[in-house]
């Protein structure tokens, strides 16, 4: 292994970092010298915030943390993640939009407190610590933003409509970030984990075709599933050698990949004829056709990739 990757004098949030997943970032993001808000608003039985106890095993082993215990969910809970960074450490570098909430449902029976509850805490959660966040990061000429993804969102699972409606928007969120933090010395990217971290009502309850073929696999991996496992990719998209922008990238069972949206070289109408529904079903297959597929960058390459499309295509007649 090469140079090992620090964090000295830099400043972290993690959302929802008292348990699962954000505990082992800010864990591994202190232990390699950053100093971080644990940010988490749960309670343990006794009363005693969990983002408290993680701070205190950081401080304890030398490390500097502050616990948080505002909600990401509203844009007032977002500002004052950030300016609880700004008074103890007075920087933020990276921010992990780690902070989630499950609520399984099949779409008919999906209730309007569950898909707000869920779309506050992941999409809106995410926009509202990002925002209160990006004008430091645009002062600094720096910053490193992640995004918690899942592969319910870029793949789908049955059960999961809020959920996968919710990630799905933060790999999209995330490409426009990375657009625009361009300008400014900002890295932002998602991230689509798997780990075996908090059970929560509904998880292991197989119920149906989907779901029970997504347990059968899932079990074959539980044994390489641990939180650090997914830190490894988190924290390398915090660092400031992050050489990818705008990307969504898998950590399963300890293999790492790319996530990416793509489109096919498709049909195109001949001439300046307008299409008809005819047209569309007679020629599904060249519109399905994954051969030399492409992805773009941007919506301004995937309108170039049309205009090269149009105009390679052979006139009517
Ligand atoms: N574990 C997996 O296999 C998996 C798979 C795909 C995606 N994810 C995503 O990864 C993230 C972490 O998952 P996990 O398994 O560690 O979950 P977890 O339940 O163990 O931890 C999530 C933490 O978020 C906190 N949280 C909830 N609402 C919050 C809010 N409004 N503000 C701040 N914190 C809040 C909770 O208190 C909890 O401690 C989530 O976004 C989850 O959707 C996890």
């Amino acid at each position: 292994m090469s140079d090992r990757l620090r964090f000295d004098g830099q400043v972290a949030i993690v959302t929802g970092a008292g348990r699962g997943l954000g505990r082992a970032y800010a864990n591994e993001l202190a232990d390699r010298g950053c100093a971080v808000v644990v940010n988490d608003p749960a309670v343990d039985e006794a009363g005693t915030g969990l983002a408290d106890v993680v701070v205190e095993c950081i401080v304890g082993r030398g490390g500097r943390a502050v616990a948080n215990r505002d909600s990401v969910a509203t844009q007032e809970g977002g500002r004052a993640i950030v300016a609880t960074a700004m008074e103890a450490f007075s920087s933020v570098d990276i921010v992990i939009n780690n902070a989630g909430v499950m609520r399984h449902a099949m779409f008919d029976d999906l209730t309007l407190e569950q898909l707000d509850a869920v779309l506050d805490t992941h999409l809106k959660g995410a926009f509202f610590v990002t925002q209160a966040a990006w004008p430091h990061m645009r002062g600094n000429g720096y910053g490193r933003i992640v995004l918690t993804s899942s592969a319910s969102g870029a793949f789908g699972k049955e059960s999961h409509a809020s959920y996968a409606a919710a990630k799905a928007g933060l790999i999209g969120f995330g490409k426009v970030l990375g657009l625009e933090g361009a300008h400014h010395g900002i890295k932002a990217n998602s991230v689509l984990p798997m780990a075996v971290t908090t059970p929560r009502a509904g998880d292991g309850v197989p119920t149906g075709g989907d779901n029970v073929r997504t347990f059968d696999a899932w079990q074959k991996l539980q044994d390489r599933s641990e939180p650090e496992r997914v830190a490894a990719l988190v924290l390398y998209l915090a660092s400031c050698e992050c050489a990818v922008t705008g990307d969504a990238f898998s950590s399963l069972g300890g293999r790492y990949s790319r996530v990416f949206v793509g489109v096919t070289a498709g049909w195109v109408s001949p001439g300046s004829d307008i299409a008809a529904p005819e047209d569309v079903r007679d020629n599904l297959d060249a519109i399905l056709d994954e051969d030399g597929y492409v992805v773009p960058d941007s919506l301004a390459h995937e309108i170039e990739l049309a205009v090269a499309a149009v105009a390679g295509a052979p006139d009517r007649g």
